[in-house]
């Protein structure tokens, strides 16, 4: 039998603890889960790519069958590039279905051969979202218990006006010029 790779895109802006108990469980069913954080989102993102990489790499590094990527253009054709068959997407509530619904279904339409599997995060993180997470954080409200400790740190830092710069495996920190 093939191994079966399969695909969890996202802006991951930040990475959130819903996003990282989808990960265990996907690399428990995948042979191979390649996060894939998208390139040329419209939205303006707090977090750049490098630094959602890393952050990304760093909590999830404990995982063999777990990769970190990036991605530009449609996902089918990044996926098939890939050699997947499958793209992990997790739903929270039935709000999430019809745009969940809607973009899989596309999907299938522009390339059958790969197919979205949905999967439920814990019930604890069935309210949790990257946006709500940056909100928060930017009003100065807790985020404990709702992101990864180091996503946490470098929340905070961000928003303090340090800018953040992957080196290797973690996260360092530059104070902007005034
Ligand atoms: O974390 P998000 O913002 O919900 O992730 C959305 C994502 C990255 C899965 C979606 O925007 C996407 O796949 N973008 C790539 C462009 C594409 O293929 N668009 C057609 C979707 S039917």
């Amino acid at each position: 039998m093939k191994p079966v790779i399969a695909i969890y895109p996202g802006s991951f802006d930040p990475l959130t603890n819903g996003h990282l108990d989808l990960i265990e469980r996907g690399s428990k069913i995948f042979d191979k889960l390649i996060i894939s954080i998208l390139r040329n989102s419209e939205k303006e993102p707090l977090f750049s790519i490098p630094e959602r990489r890393a952050m990304i790499e760093e909590m999830t590094a404990q995982y063999s069958n777990v990769e970190v990527d990036t991605f530009d253009g449609l996902l089918v054709e990044y996926g098939v590039r890939k050699k997947a068959t499958a793209v992990l997407r997790g739903i929270r509530a039935i709000s999430d279905y019809e745009y969940e619904l809607q973009m899989a279904l596309m999907n299938r339409k522009l390339e059958p051969r790969l197919e979205t599997v949905f999967m439920m995060p814990a019930e604890t993180y069935s309210y949790l979202s990257s946006r709500l997470v940056r909100e928060i954080a930017r009003l100065g409200g807790s985020v404990k218990g709702l992101v990864p400790p180091l996503v946490e740190q470098n929340l905070r830092r961000k928003l303090e006006g340090d800018i953040l710069v992957a080196s290797g495996p973690r996260v360092t920190k530059r104070r902007r010029k005034k």
